[in-house]
């Protein structure tokens, strides 16, 4: 199957129920501390939140889906359109296929003409990174786009699950470390669903990455859309993967110097972005509900789920006492008693 029908295929099976995990993404096991006392007032609570130096209106990141196509060209530029109104950041899909058919560039440079000054990322898989891209091709990868980031998708679950998969995993971490040397952008890491662990998280820290978004268990499994495609949907690693509650929980243990934390992989309401900034994510991503709203009803139906999700969170600081991100922390939280 060629990468184009391959792409077609991932949307398709990302708006399926069956496509997301069973289990969660483990914020359930949290709760906030609840402020009967906030003494704010309500219209001053801010929602704005710095990633990478910038602030944004909102701590979330529209996570890296396609491109490669023509309708992944139109669904780029809503959400392109989408981010620059709002002022929020969002990636491309991986962009490997520019790399093989320049005429698909079309569908990822577009983002540019819908949104001139957002923060926009680029996207390549760590295993073709692995195989050693050329100066020339990162720039492209860049430059088509004029990236403020690039990001390196982790996912050797989805690629052992692909009939087509690349399975060469030697390499990555070092070619990261030569990327985050030679590009002028920062280079974010990030999983696609299964989940950064603290002990691959500090060997991306010494590899030189300081922004790493977990793209952990709990949203759309990689491994069921895989399997789905190829009629193996009962696969044992349908399953797979870190929760993302506990990759944050984890590399958040680590404090890394320096180091920005995105929470997501089942990011479903403004209640799971608030309790990962408790537990110490800096940010956070979402991909399965923003193509959704968009098959749902284009920029509008977007819009209108994203106003949704800024006044929730909006109701969210002033019941934990807080009218900025900022001040958000661990002490918001106590875990569920589970008798
Ligand atoms: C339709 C679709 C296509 C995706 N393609 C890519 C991709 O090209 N590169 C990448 O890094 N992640 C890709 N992802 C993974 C997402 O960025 C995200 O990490 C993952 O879906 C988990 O988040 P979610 O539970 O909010 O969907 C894709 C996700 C979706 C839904």
């Amino acid at each position: 199957m060629s990468i184009k029908d391959r792409k077609k295929d991932h949307v398709r099976l990302c708006l399926d129920d069956q496509s997301a995990y069973r289990k969660s993404a483990g914020f359930e096991a949290y709760d906030f501390v609840h402020n009967a006392l906030p003494e704010i007032d309500f219209n001053e609570v801010d929602t704005s939140a710095v990633l990478l130096g910038r602030r944004f209106d909102y701590p979330l990141f529209v996570s890296s889906m396609t491109g490669g196509y023509s309708e992944a060209g139109a669904v780029n530029a809503v959400i392109a359109s989408f981010c620059e109104k709002n002022n929020l950041p969002f990636g491309v899909g991986s962009q490997r296929v520019m790399l093989e058919k320049p005429e698909e560039t079309d569908s990822f440079s577009v983002v540019r003409e819908h949104a001139p000054t957002a923060f926009i990322a680029a996207n390549i898989g760590g295993v073709q990174l692995a195989t050693g891209l050329s100066d020339a091709q990162i720039d492209l990868l860049v430059g088509s786009i004029r990236a403020d980031a690039i990001i390196v998708h982790l996912n050797p679950l989805q690629e052992l699950m692909q009939p087509e998969g690349d399975l060469n995993f030697k390499g990555i971490l070092n070619a990261v470390k030569e990327l985050v040397a030679a590009v002028e952008v920062p280079v974010i890491v990030k999983e696609t669903g299964a989940g950064i662990s603290a002990s691959v998280g500090r060997k991306l820290y010494d590899a030189g990455v300081r922004v790493i978004d977990t793209a952990g268990a709990g949203g759309t499994s990689w491994s069921k859309v895989e399997n789905h495609r190829t009629g193996n949907s009962e696969s044992i690693f349908n399953e797979w993967g870190i929760p993302t509650a506990e990759c944050i929980r984890q590399l958040a243990e680590e404090e890394f110097d320096g180091v920005e934390l995105i929470s997501s992989g089942g990011i479903r309401s403004s209640l799971d972005i608030a309790k990962s900034l408790c537990l110490g994510a800096d940010f956070a991503a979402t991909a399965q509900p923003v193509i959704q709203a968009i098959i749902d009803g284009g920029e509008e139906e977007l819009q209108r789920v994203y106003e949704k999700w800024k006044y929730d969170l909006r109701v969210c600081l002033c019941l934990l006492g807080v009218s900025s991100i900022d001040d958000m922390n661990s002490s918001m939280l106590r875990p569920v008693f589970r008798p």
